[in-house]
């Protein structure tokens, strides 16, 4: 059994969560699960990034406590993930003891090797970015652009990491692949970054002044550690590293590398693909203990009155439908299934999407209610009508029946590629193709008008049985998107414990002859929107 290591960023809760926050922990959730379907032991950990400056002000502006309001706003995140089905078996937040004794052990150790230092440096500091800003990141009008939000000019001490000592290094295991990144035309964006970003050291100090809401160095109580260099540090320090052997945590030495760090586009450079890496080697990780990165596209806002696309996932949706753009929100009115499927069957992984309602509806009615749960529908009630809810052993075979079977080979075959690439999409394309194909079994072969021809007996029951045991496979194949909807397919067919394996030894012949089936109920009701309600 291999070991399957998988994280996602770590959220800011200082608001609710967005649909980008969702999209990411139902992907990495639905490849979770997949994992295991395949046999894999996984570890999923997500979590929260609780400390900065951004948090600090957010209390600020709301007149709350900075730890009050982690609290509060973490629960909505965790309430989201219980919601959205998202199952993870580990929880970051990195308030936790557990990651502030980490990042300290970590921080000693780099100050002990010399790889940190202090001094005083001026300059042109983003709040939003919580980065000072160098000439270069000036416009072509000489000011500092939107994007960086408040620019303000500091004079101060900090400490720093000699980042700039491991350049040279990073490049070649960027370029010769070490750190492995997924898509690969992410690779050239990060190589393209490297120089400029890894010349000058990371800070990784704020004083307390300024910012008290952090860990403490533990070599200068002056000072807090810097977010980001905080916050990378949960991919190891939940996963065990240097934990003694608590026994909450896993074993670190069999978990690490991570297969899958999913993250967001905006994260990659520089926190990413140059300050994690770097951080890791000098806390001397070798070329073969760097992750994976998989870095996920945008989800953005489609303005129904203006042309073109907004940036941000904060923007309201349209008038009729009203503003369901909170993920919760939209589980509550469409159902967690409508959500889960539409947030990865809608986006190519890596690239981008405009979040559109109307698809969503639209996506769950054809692909689902229409296709899939009518061919559940049809197969079990057929099943139920014609034989009695009894599928005996099999007599009758033809090109059609072989046709189905050949077809679901395909599906299987090419669900299975499209995952271990990380294709959702794909992968619930070709679902719905073995979808289609039965459907126009039935048209083609109606086991309703064929039933009334004694002859036809067996080939009813042979159609039949091709339906009810490609219903279970689909389902199977389904589980890691739809794992709710999933169960409810194999309680119908009366077939949950008639498979239990892993996908390889997934073969023809689940329903054993003399399977019963149960009462066909629909599993994917039609959206039905009520313009006037809204
Ligand atoms: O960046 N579409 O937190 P965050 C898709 N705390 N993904 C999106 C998105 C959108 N519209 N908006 C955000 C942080 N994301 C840090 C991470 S990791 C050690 C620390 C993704 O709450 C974003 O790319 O701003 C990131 O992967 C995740 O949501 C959290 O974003
Ligand atoms: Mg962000």
């Amino acid at each position: 059994m291999s070991k399957f290591f998988i994280t996602t960023a770590i959220d800011y809760p200082n608001g609710s969560p967005h649909i980008g926050h969702a999209y990411e922990k139902v992907l990495a959730d639905i490849i979770a699960r997949y994992r295991r379907l395949c046999g894999d032991e996984v570890f999923f950990l997500t979590g929260v990034d609780q400390h900065g400056q951004k948090m600090q002000q957010t209390a600020d502006n709301e007149g709350v406590n900075v730890a009050t309001l982690a609290n509060r706003n973490t629960r909505k995140f965790i309430a989201l993930w219980e919601k959205l089905g998202v199952h993870y078996n580990g929880w970051a937040a990195t308030t936790d003891d557990l990651h502030k004794n980490c990042v300290q052990k970590i921080l000693s150790a780099l100050h002990d090797q010399g790889q940190l230092y202090k001094k005083a440096y001026k300059g042109f500091y983003s709040v939003r970015q919580e980065q000072y800003l160098t000439e270069k990141d000036r416009g072509e009008d000489g000011q500092f652009g939107e994007e960086w939000g408040e620019v303000v000019e500091l004079e101060e001490e900090n400490w720093y990491f000699r980042l700039s000592e491991h350049a040279d290094w990073l490049k070649t295991a960027v370029s010769e692949g070490s750190l492995g990144i997924i898509p690969e035309f992410r690779r050239a964006e990060v190589l393209n970054a490297i120089e400029r970003a890894s010349e000058t050291d990371l800070c990784i100090s704020r004083p307390k002044d300024r910012l008290h809401w952090g860990i403490e160095l533990p070599f200068d109580a002056g000072f807090v550690t810097y977010v980001w260099f905080d916050a990378l540090i949960n991919y190891i320090s939940f996963a065990g590293y240097r934990s003694n052997g608590t026994a909450s945590l896993p074993d670190f030495e069999t978990l690490w590398p991570a297969n899958a760090h999913v993250i967001g586009k905006d994260i990659l450079v520089p926190a990413h693909a140059i300050y994690w890496p770097c951080m890791l080697r000098a806390m001397g990780f070798t070329d073969k203990q760097m992750p994976t990165l998989l870095v996920h596209g945008w989800w953005n806002i489609r303005r129904k009155s203006s042309e073109g696309e907004s940036g941000g996932p904060e923007e309201k949706m349209s008038k009729s439908l009203g503003n369901v753009v909170d993920p919760a929100q939209l589980c509550e009115r469409f159902g967690t299934d409508a959500v889960r499927y539409y947030l990865v069957r809608d986006i190519v992984t890596g690239k981008d999407s405009a979040f559109d309602l109307e698809r969503l509806i639209s996506l769950f009615n054809s692909e689902l209610a229409n296709d899939l749960g009518n061919l559940l529908n049809r197969s079990i009630n057929m099943t139920k009508r014609f034989a009695g809810g009894l599928l005996p052993p099999i007599t009758y075979d033809d090109d059609a029946c072989k046709a189905v079977r050949s077809s679901l080979d395909n599906t299987t075959r090419d669900y299975r590629s499209a995952m271990d690439c990380y294709d959702l999409p794909g992968a619930l394309k070709s679902i719905n193709a073995h979808v289609v194909h039965c459907n126009q079994f039935i048209e083609k072969n109606p086991p309703f008008e064929l039933r009334k021809e004694e002859a036809q007996r067996d080939r009813v029951l042979a159609i039949l049985y091709h339906l009810c045991e490609s219903c279970l496979h689909l389902s199977i194949l389904l589980s890691p998107f739809l794992p709710e909807a999933s169960d409810k397919i194999r309680r119908q067919l009366r077939a949950e414990s008639r498979f239990k394996g892993h996908l390889e030894n997934l073969a023809w012949g689940l329903l054993g002859p003399g399977h019963m089936t149960g009462k066909a109920k629909p599993v994917f009701p039609r959206i039905v929107v009520d313009e006037e309600k809204g």
